[in-house]
């Protein structure tokens, strides 16, 4: 089968505007990987939240949770990378803020990763009391962050 150059030229013109528009792998994949950390880190703060609830968390289920946790929120920075906003085309409720006013999130994102570890810290002492006010400081971290850089449902 022969086709004339022009229907060529045309898949090949097909292909390279799919390709300008198709975010990169490394965009689409720091985008998924970022979503599904934050996945993990909601459930894992939501059931510490209700272990402290019930009165007597149980530390042993606690404790794994927490450093989850620390552990995924020292790996976030890297999954936004510039170009993996909106302008993506990717499903994302990130902000173009992010990168227009990337000091104050990279800020933020620090206040996390020390927040978070100060729960770690407070899960593996079994120190309950300091299990709640480490919640609360790192509840106003995820907050403060959702406010200003991620868009509503
Ligand atoms: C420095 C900013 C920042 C901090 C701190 C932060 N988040 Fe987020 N979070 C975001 C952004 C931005 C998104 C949207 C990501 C996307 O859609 O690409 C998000 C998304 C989420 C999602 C939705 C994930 C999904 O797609 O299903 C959950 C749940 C979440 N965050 C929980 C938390 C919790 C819990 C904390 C604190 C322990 C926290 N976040 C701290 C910025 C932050």
């Amino acid at each position: 089968m022969k086709f004339p150059y022009s229907t060529a030229f045309a898949a090949l013109g097909m292909v390279a505007s799919y390709a300008a528009y198709a975010a990169a792998p490394a965009v689409t994949n720091a985008v998924k990987a970022r979503q599904a950390s934050y996945k993990e880190i909601g459930g894992a703060f939501k059931s510490i939240n209700d272990e402290l609830k019930s009165g007597s968390p149980d530390m042993n289920s606690v404790k794994p949770l927490a450093r989850d946790i620390a552990a995924r929120a020292v790996l976030l920075p890297k999954y936004f990378p510039k170009g993996s906003g909106p302008e993506s085309g990717l499903k994302t409720r990130a902000k173009p803020e992010i990168w227009k006013d990337n000091a104050t999130f990279v800020k933020l994102q620090g206040d996390m990763i020390t927040a978070a570890r100060a729960l770690d810290m407070a899960a593996a002492s079994g120190n309950v009391a300091g299990l709640g006010s480490a919640r609360t400081a790192l509840g106003g971290a995820c907050k403060s962050c959702h406010d200003r850089f991620r868009t509503e449902q």
